[in-house]
């Protein structure tokens, strides 16, 4: 059993896709085990992003992450950091594939509706940014 870091991001949390993006994941065998719908800081988007700070993107992105409200999320299951790769498509939707949650709901490569872990390490390290081990069952 692997877990990772969902969120969904505030360009689908405002187009009222929360619950349409949870059945992708729980009808894929992701499990919710944790969920929480909060309103991120400048200072908690530069440090979610901080690998990010020296791209020509890091500002927009850390505006866009703080226009409104996300959904994060530790989701459960085999392989759960590739399967939810998978389920999201390729980061710019121009390029995700037919069925995937971006190529669905997401509009660009800044508003590309969700994120998600991209290695089982980085995984650990964001659900321990989001959440505490009392909050994960
Ligand atoms: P995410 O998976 O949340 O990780 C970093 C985000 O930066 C990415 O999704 C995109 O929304 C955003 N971004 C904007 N421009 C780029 C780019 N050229 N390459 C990668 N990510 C980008």
């Amino acid at each position: 059993m692997e877990q990772t870091l969902s969120i969904i991001k505030p360009d689908a949390v405002k187009k009222g896709v929360i619950g349409k993006i949870i059945d992708r994941f729980e009808s894929n065998n992701l499990r919710i085990a944790a969920i929480k719908k909060i309103q991120l800081t400048q200072c908690d988007a530069q440090s979610f992003y901080a690998i990010h700070k020296d791209r020509p993107f890091f500002k927009d992105l850390v505006e866009f992450m703080i226009s409104g409200p996300v959904v994060v999320m530790v989701l459960e299951g085999q392989n759960a950091v590739a399967k939810n790769r998978e389920l999201m498509g390729a980061t710019n939707p121009k390029e995700a594939a037919t069925g995937t949650i971006r190529a669905d709901f997401a509009d660009s490569i800044d508003a590309n509706a969700v994120h998600g872990s991209d290695s089982l390490e980085n995984a650990k390290n964001e659900i321990a940014f989001f959440f505490g081990t009392r909050e994960i069952c």
